[in-house]
């Protein structure tokens, strides 16, 4: 690209202002020339805020004025799947926060949509990113960890219930902890193993402390439109017998404030990612492994690291790290804990 690639912001909020027009801002490769929100004073507002020229109430109307090469989908959760729809349509390149949509429904049909369209369809799932991943991956296909036959995934807050957006809102969200932190979690245990094929899945969710007034370590939230479990728990079996327990909450009463950690168990050794480590047996002894150095390549923010990423893959000089169908296969198990946790019964995804 010899000029800079245009960029549209969808969903001008948090993570649009703090991570993803700032990192867009930084690359030369890439110039933010509009957001659209949902109302025209909310979009003004981030636009000034951030310096971007454009601003529009209607995406659609944004990606028809701008013609733009990329889009960073950035809006609550039950308005990825349209927004992620409109810009493949205009034939942009998509990079769409988690969670790939609210179901495997959508998931599928984002995924269809972006092989037929012929453009990357990324999703922000930038846990993958951080130095533990990096190295942690290269680990386990070097076979240090042999086969890893089990996996505990935790995304765990003490009182993390977000106060802003709409993450406790069923409807917008399209669930609690699991479809916001948990999701990032599951993600990376699933990437870290390879997405083996889950066969089976008992969940169960709890909604204990989110709908009652207490201590808001994200600020006080209203306890009163509270709709969505605030701890959900799970096991999965895998076709190639490896297990997962999961388990994420946005309050519990537990002694971190916030604990996020992929723990995985393998008959050459083990590992963690936060903090990171590996376990293994050599000559006779058990050893505790953690990096001592990383070099310049290893970027703590994952954010930016991934906005480059984005940036590279849509230019050809990356592979993604990350593709619609793992997005979809996801989604499959959120829906499956949920199902299993209503139905009190455990669900199979065997074919
Ligand atoms: N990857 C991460 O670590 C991470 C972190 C935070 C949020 N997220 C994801 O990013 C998304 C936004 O989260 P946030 O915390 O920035 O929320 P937010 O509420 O701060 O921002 C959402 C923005 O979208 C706008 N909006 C509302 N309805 C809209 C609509 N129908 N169409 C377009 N815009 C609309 C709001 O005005 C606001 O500007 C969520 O999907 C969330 O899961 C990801």
């Amino acid at each position: 690209m010899n000029n800079p690639a245009k960029v549209v912001v969808i969903g001008p909020g948090l993570i649009a202002k703090g991570a993803h027009i700032p990192h867009y801002q930084k690359d030369p490769r890439t110039e933010v020339v509009a957001v659209s929100s949902h109302s025209m004073a909310s979009a003004k507002e981030a636009a000034e805020e951030t310096g971007v020229p454009g601003y529009y109430d209607d995406p659609v109307q944004m990606l028809e004025a701008e013609k733009p090469d990329l889009v960073s989908v950035c809006s609550p959760n039950a308005s990825h799947f349209g927004d992620v729809m409109a810009a493949l349509k205009a034939g942009c390149h998509v990079l769409c926060e988690k969670p790939p949509g609210v179901s495997p429904l959508e998931a599928v049909e984002m995924e269809q949509a972006a092989k037929a369209s012929g453009k990357h369809l990324l999703y922000g799932f930038q846990n993958r990113f951080n130095p533990a991943s990096i190295v942690l991956k290269r680990a386990v296909e070097a076979g240090e960890l042999g086969f890893i036959y089990h996996v505990n995934v935790t995304a765990m807050r003490r009182r993390g219930i977000p106060s802003w957006g709409s993450y406790t809102d069923r409807a917008e969200n399209g669930g609690g902890p699991l479809m916001d932190v948990g999701v990032h979690m599951i993600d990376l245990a699933m990437y870290l193993t390879g997405f083996p094929k889950p066969v089976e899945v008992m969940g169960v969710t709890h909604r204990r402390l989110g709908h009652k007034p207490g201590v808001g370590l994200l600020g006080a939230w209203d306890p009163k439109s509270f709709q969505v479990e605030d701890l959900a728990t799970g096991l999965i079996r895998f076709e190639n017998g490896m297990s997962m327990s999961i388990q994420t909450s946005y309050a519990a009463n537990i002694g971190k404030d916030e604990h996020l950690n992929v723990e995985l168990l393998g008959d050459r050794g083990g590992a963690e990612t936060n903090p990171f480590i590996l376990y293994q047996e050599k000559y006779g002894a058990l050893f505790d492994a953690k990096p001592a150095y990383l070099d310049e390549s290893f970027e703590s923010d994952s954010h930016a690291r991934q906005i480059r990423h984005f940036i590279d893959l849509v230019t050809g000089k990356a592979k993604p790290v990350n593709v619609p169908r793992e997005g979809t296969a996801i989604q499959q198990i959120i829906e499956a804990l949920y199902l299993s946790a209503s139905s009190k019964q455990s669900v199979s995804l065997a074919e």
